[in-house]
């Protein structure tokens, strides 16, 4: 039998209602739309509502993808969850999912890499289905990262949204699917980009929350030259090592954590512009969410036609970031 590799033959999203626009960031923060739209390329962002947590968002999606392809959910192999914003610390969110949907022949756990989250997920799941022991196996990235904002601070709540994206994989034997994957972390970064409390290191206490230990902290300039940086280098090696030259990418599916952070990627890697992916715009930062709703996104616009190689990079906290390199397969 030929090689098997990891095939994306299914997409679910799923983005909440509620629309919180630059506008409406104005009328209570020291911000403007222009400042916002001219520095990151955000437009609007999506923000769960009260009674929905990260579970909820990734089951919305799961459902339109299983709906969409008629799955039976005791048909799936296993769930992989990549968020930071897991509903509570444990049981994981794949264990609240796998029972909402009725998975139930399923295993799977929550994987914690923030931004980069689903491409290591898509690596993990993409080799079960590569030793042959998993035929279903569903990826899911997503965060409520609403949830961890401190909506006083400019510097970091106009950046993200909530959402979730999910892909299905299945095995192939024609070659389809992920070729390839390089994934790094780098732990020197770690001070740069991190939610303090509310760990084993700084449990929760009345200080930690009067000191906004909570929420999540960024330093966007030194964040936003290594993000470049490393989904550059990630980019130019998987391309490298397997021989493909930019332009026999079609699609390019960066990381939306800035608009300049995208641009500057794809102009270091001499990617043409219309070949680039953005959704910043209208979703922000979702974390772990971008790459599956981008996917989706691609998809749904028939971006991507069978055959066609796919480039996915990612940077996020960690340092974490990883490239993936896919021959479509859907
Ligand atoms: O992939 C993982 C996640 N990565 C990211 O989220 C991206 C990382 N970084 C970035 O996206 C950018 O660095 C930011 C968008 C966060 C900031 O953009 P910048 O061009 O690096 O701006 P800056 O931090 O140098 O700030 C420039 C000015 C400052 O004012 P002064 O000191 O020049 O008077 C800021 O106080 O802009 C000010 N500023 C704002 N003004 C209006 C910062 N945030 C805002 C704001 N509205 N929201």
């Amino acid at each position: 039998m030929n090689k098997l590799t990891a095939n994306i033959t299914a997409v679910g999203k799923y983005l909440p209602e509620k629309k919180l626009t630059n506008k409406d960031l104005e009328n209570f923060l020291d911000t403007s739309d222009e400042w916002i739209q001219d520095r990151t390329g955000i437009h609007t962002r999506r923000i769960a509502s009260k009674n929905e947590a990260t579970s909820d968002l990734c089951i919305n999606a799961i459902k339109e993808l299983l709906n969409g392809k008629n799955i039976d959910p005791n048909d799936i192999d296993a769930i992989i969850v990549a968020t930071v914003t897991p509903d509570m610390m444990f049981p994981s969110t794949a264990c609240i999912i796998q029972k909402k949907i009725g998975a139930n022949n399923a295993w799977g756990f929550d994987l914690s890499a923030a931004c980069s989250g689903f491409l290591f997920a898509l690596e993990t799941g993409s080799q079960f289905i590569s030793s042959g022991r998993y035929k279903k196996v569903l990826v899911v990235g997503s965060d409520t990262m609403s949830s961890i904002l401190n909506y006083s601070d400019r510097n970091t709540c106009i950046l993200f949204g909530d959402g979730a994206g999910v892909v299905l994989l299945e095995p192939s034997n024609k070659g389809f699917g992920i070729i390839d994957s390089k994934l790094n972390i780098d732990g020197t970064g770690g001070e740069y980009l991190y939610l303090k409390a509310g760990g084993s290191r700084l449990p929760t206490s009345i200080e930690t929350i009067k000191n906004n230990h909570h929420f999540l902290y960024q330093e966007g300039k030194t964040v936003f030259k290594y993000a470049v940086r490393g989904m550059y280098n990630v980019s130019k090696d998987i391309l490298e090592r397997n021989n493909i030259s930019v332009n026999d990418i079609k699609l390019f599916i960066p990381h939306q954590a800035n608009k300049r952070i995208i641009d500057s990627t794809a102009k270091k890697l001499k990617i043409d512009s219309n070949k680039v992916l953005i959704n910043i715009d209208k979703y922000a930062n979702t974390t772990a969410g971008t790459i599956p709703i981008g996917l989706y996104d691609a998809v749904n616009e028939k971006k991507v036609s069978k055959g066609d190689y796919v480039l996915l990079t990612v940077f996020g906290a960690g340092f974490t970031f990883g490239s993936t390199l896919i021959k479509w397969g859907l």
